[in-house]
Parts: structure tokens; C-alpha cells; sequence
């Protein structure tokens, strides 16, 4: 345990910064504190009962049995906030913004018209948040696989596709050229091309996984071995 901390403390970070619950309540979820506690609105209740992904955000530990930190999407909705004792939570706040830079999976997920009334969107951008941390260069598989706990009633979920696909190596790169993608041979990806007429991908700020926030040193210190 950190040195001069009660053992009852329950200590974790919301977006890099320290949150610490000297009297945790076992009935409290993660939603209700980032939303009620945190002031932090964007992680929303679809559901409560884990099905729509609304609520979705990623949480983020050192795992000792692998050595390394794992990144998992989670539930906010159904998390206990005393499971999480340890963990970095990272919701779509903390990924970027309007106000300072949008990070490219919400520039992109806007600008391919992938939100409508805009109530799922936060929880899908964490999906693909989520992914792209574990895996820099996803597959449309690994794409569609990611979201199967996310439900949109507006989009038809074809857009969201579409701007994400710009992720992939199917995808196009986001350096157009007048022939058109940069990875389309001999007209072997026609069929996955997107439609410049609804966006432009070249538009599209590169994702650059040296950007992301780090996992907090703190929490290395308690849970890794010296
Ligand atoms: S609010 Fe629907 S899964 Fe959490
Ligand atoms: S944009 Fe309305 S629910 Fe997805």
C-alpha cells in the first residue's frame, strides 16, 4: 500500500487527475460519480443495464501477471467505483475538445457525418478510443468487433464506419492524390473507397499514438514491482 494512506482510501484517476474517496459507497457506479461528483456530463445513461454503450469509457491498469499496462472499455454505468481502486479512467473529456484540439477519432466521426443527435457518440468515440490504443492499425474487423456493445437509433452506423475505415490499411490514408487513394492498386479497393463527395479524409489530422496521455507514474509506483 502508498505510504501514509488509510487502507480504506479508495484512490483513482479521472483524466490524469487524482481522485481520492475517503468514504466510498459500494452502491455508487462510475457514472453517477463523474457525472454527479466529477461535474464531468459527457459519459451519458442510455440504459443502465449495459446495452446501449453510452456510458462506455476507458479504464486503464498496470497488470502485473503481463508486466505492462492494459487499456479496456468498461461500462460506466454498471462499475462500482470500488472496483476501481488503482486505475486510470479516461472519458471523452479527456481525449480532447472543441476548446483545445479534437482528437482525429472525434474530428473524424464528426466530419463523416457519423453523429446525428450526438447522445451515442461519446460512448462510441471511447470504443474506437479503446482500440486504438491497444492496436494503432485496426482492421474493419477489429472496427465492427469494437462496438457490438454500442447502439445508435440515428445514423444507420454506416458513416460511423465509413470515418473510421480512414483507420484502417483498407481505409484510405488521408493523402488523396488525383488518382485517387494513395493505397488503391489497380482498382483492387474500389469497392471500399469512400465517397469524397460527403467528406474529405485529406482533411482528416493523422492519429499520432505519442499524443496520448500517459498512464499516471503514481499509480506505476504502488502497483509495479521495484
Ligand atoms: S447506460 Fe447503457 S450501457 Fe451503460
Ligand atoms: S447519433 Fe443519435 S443515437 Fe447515435
Amino acid at each position: 500500500m502508498e505510504p501514509n494512506r488509510s487502507p480504506d482510501e479508495l484512490l483513482f484517476f479521472v483524466n490524469g487527475r487524482k481522485v481520492i474517496e475517503k468514504n466510498a459507497d459500494p452502491r455508487m457506479t462510475l457514472l453517477t460519480y463523474l457525472r454527479r461528483k466529477l461535474g464531468l456530463p459527457g459519459t451519458k445513461l442510455g440504459c443502465g443495464e449495459g446495452g446501449c454503450g453510452a456510458c462506455t469509457v476507458m479504464v486503464s491498469r498496470f497488470n502485473q501477471f503481463q508486466n505492462r499496462i492494459v487499456h479496456y472499455s468498461v461500462n460506466a454505468c454498471l462499475a462500482p467505483i470500488c472496483s476501481l481502486h488503482h486505475t486510470a479512467v479516461t472519458t471523452v473529456e479527456g481525449i480532447g475538445s472543441a476548446k483545445t484540439r479534437l482528437h482525429p477519432i472525434q474530428e473524424r466521426i464528426a466530419k463523416s457525418h457519423g453523429s446525428q443527435c450526438g447522445f451515442c457518440t461519446p460512448g462510441i468515440v471511447m470504443s474506437m478510443y479503446t482500440l486504438i490504443r491497444n492496436t494503432s492499425e485496426p482492421t474493419m474487423e477489429d472496427i465492427e468487433n469494437a462496438f457490438q456493445g454500442n447502439l445508435c437509433r440515428c445514423t444507420g452506423y454506416r458513416p460511423i464506419l465509413e470515418g473510421f475505415k480512414s483507420f484502417t490499411k483498407e481505409g484510405c490514408c488521408g493523402k488523396r492524390t488525383e488518382n485517387g487513394c494513395c493505397r488503391d492498386t489497380n482498382g483492387a479497393n474500389e469497392d471500399i473507397s469512400v465517397s469524397s463527395a460527403l467528406f474529405d479524409p485529406s482533411e482528416f489530422k493523422p492519429l499520432d499514438p505519442t499524443q496520448e496521455p500517459i498512464f499516471p507514474p503514481e499509480l506505476l509506483s504502488y502497483e509495479k514491482p521495484p
